[in-house]
This record gives structure tokens, sequence and C-alpha cells, in this order.
């Protein structure tokens, strides 16, 4: 007895998807592992319980896999799984020895990292146009990691604000670099910043570091190191990154790419309204002149300025909930993936 393993995520909960989805699955698993009917035993699927609108064994029945039993079951409900996820397992009598391929697809090829192909997704975009909101769901709708890549330049504007440091002084900020102890860590799938030992993931939210991390992210020296410890994350995992610069300079070769951007005065009130919740009031006026003079200054910046990929998918996320937004990322990356 020979198990074929497979796994596929729909794009949405109803009959099309799950059919488009279990042929797409069972052609790929049939075609690359050159499957005969008379090789099958029975198919067993089972499918994440946010699935209520077609029965997988029927989708599969009605693309031709009728030849032999199909079974189909819920699986409980797991905290951080897969969602709408549909796997299968095919056992099969071969007839000669030969090796077999497992097939993951869509979202489901972050479930066996090992056998599937690393991709990485690029959201970059100004300050409040909620690609940090968006780039966290899909993280976590795709169980892979999430890097926060505004976080390490903040830290490194903290930094500098802690030592006294002008953000701006070149000279200083090199020699600060020196000496800089900067790492992420993921604990109980949340980013964590540590500055030389210390947690800072909440002191870098306040807006006072807002504009020292954008002059500081100005300074070469500072976005090589910082590149350099993105690229290296990115290569050996899965993840979606959000910043300025990471489909246009970080990682060109990105196999996703977006472009997430607002108008100046919705982004400020998004803004205003995250700080407040923090419990941090600042004047609204203010903040939105912060805001446009930091796209400014991370738009005309010389190296790496924030700008919009050639080849991103732009989205203005002006009148859109966020809901709205991580629906059309996902379908681009369903269509793709
Ligand atoms: O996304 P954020 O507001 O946390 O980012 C803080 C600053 O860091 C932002 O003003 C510009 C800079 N930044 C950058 O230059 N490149 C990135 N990839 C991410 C952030």
């Amino acid at each position: 007895m020979t198990i074929i393993r497979g796994a596929t995520t729909i794009e949405r909960d109803d009959k099309p998807s799950i059919v488009e989805s279990v042929k797409t699955l069972l052609d790929d698993i049939f075609q690359i592992n050159a499957l005969k009917k008379e090789e099958i035993k029975v198919f067993v699927f089972s499918l994440t319980n946010d699935i209520h609108s077609y029965h997988p064994a029927k989708a599969a029945r009605e693309s031709g896999y009728d030849f032999a039993p199909l079974f189909a079951a819920t699986e409980p409900d797991i905290d951080g799984g897969l969602k709408l996820c549909i796997r299968v397992m095919i056992l099969t009598e071969l007839q000669e020895n030969r090796g077999v391929k497992h097939i993951y697809q869509k979202g489901a090829k972050t479930l066996r990292k090992d056998i599937s192909e690393i991709f990485n997704i690029a959201l970059d975009g100004p300050a409040g146009s909620g690609k940090s909101t968006v780039a966290k769901i899909i993280a976590a709708d795709y169980n892979i990691l999430y890097l926060d890549t505004g976080a390490m330049y903040r830290a490194c504007g903290l930094k500098a604000l802690r030592l006294g440091i002008s953000p701006k002084d070149k000279g200083a900020v090199e020699k600060m670099l020196l000496d800089l102890n900067l790492s992420v860590e993921y604990r109980d799938g949340k980013q964590h910043t540590i500055l030389d030992g210390e947690d800072v993931s909440l002191a870098i939210r306040e807006n006072v570091v807002s504009m020292a991390a954008s002059d500081i992210s100005a300074q070469h020296a500072v976005r090589i190191k910082m590149v350099e410890m993105q690229r290296e994350i990115a290569q050996n995992m899965s993840c979606v990154l959000d910043g300025r610069d990471i489909g246009s300079y970080v990682l060109p070769n990105a196999k996703f790419k977006f472009f997430i951007t607002a108008d100046s005065k919705v982004r400020a009130a998004r803004r205003f309204s995250e700080l407040a919740q923090r419990g941090e009031h600042v004047d609204f006026e203010r903040l939105h002149a912060e805001i446009v003079a930091r796209d400014k200054q991370d738009s005309e910046r010389d190296f790496a300025p924030l700008v919009c990929a050639e080849d991103a998918v732009v989205i203005d996320t002006s009148e859109m909930n966020i809901d709205d937004v991580v629906t059309a990322v996902k379908k681009v990356i369903q269509s793709q993936i």
C-alpha cells in the first residue's frame, strides 16, 4: 500500500471554489504521479470546519474520480490552523515500485514547507495604509511568518533617541551601528523586537519614534544592515514582509507584490485612533502634517525610497475596510500560487 497525500485551500466557501480546487489537486496528483485508475483503492478527504457549502467527495466524483470509494470528514477546529483547507490521502496499490510525489497547492503549500517552494509576499506602502494589519492577517491565514521591517528601523531610531544621537548624524549613527544588537523573535506568532537584550516592541510604537525611524532609515549604512537581516529571514522561510522598499529593493523577486496606499487624511485618522487606543493623545492636524512629512522624506530619500514596484498590485484602501483589503490580496495570491 502506498499513500499519496495532497492539500489545497479554497478562495471562498462556495461550490465553484471547492470543485475547482479539488479537481486541480486531483488532476495534478494523478498527472505528476502517472497514476492509473486501477491503482487507486480509496480517496480520503478531510476539510477544515469553516467549509460548509459543498462536499469535497462529491466534487471529486463530479470531476471524474468515481472509480474508487470516496470519503470525507471535517477536522476539529485548531487554533492557528490553516483556514479553508481541503486535504486528501489517496491509498494506492501501485503496479510497480516507484516513488511518489505529495502535492501541496495554494495556501496549503505552507503546511509542508519541506516539500513546497518558499514564497514571499511584499506589502509596501506609506504609513497608515493598513498594510501591517493586512500583513498580520495574511501571515496567520497562510500560516507563514510576518516580518514587520518598519519595527527594525524604529528600533534603530529608538536607540539613537536614547543615546541622544541625532538620527540624521551620519557619523554618529554609523558608530552606533557598530554595537547595535538587534534581533526579531517570534513568540505565540507575534514579532518581538529585541534591542540590546530588551523587548522594545511597545516602546518603538510611540509617536516620537516614528519620525526618528524615518530619519534614520534614510541612512545608507542603516539600510544595508537592516536589508541584510531581512533578506536572510526571507530566504529561509515563506513570509509576508511589510515596509517601503520590499518589492522594489529588498526582494525584487518576491512572488507577490502589493502596494497598499490611502489618502493621507484617512491614514492620519487611522494612526490617530491607533495611538488613542494605546492612550497616546496627539493633535490630529499635527499628526497629519507629520504623516505627510514622513511620506515625503521616505519617498524622496536617495537610497531605496518608498516606491511602488513596477510589478506590484496597487490597492487604494481609502474606502475599503480591512476585510475587503484582505480579500483583494488573497484573490491575487490564490490565483497565482
Ligand atoms: O511602517 P512604519 O511606520 O513602522 O515604519 C517606520 C519608518 O521606517 C518609516 O517612516 C520608513 C522606515 N521604513 C523604511 O524605510 N523601509 C522599510 N522597509 C520599512 C520602514
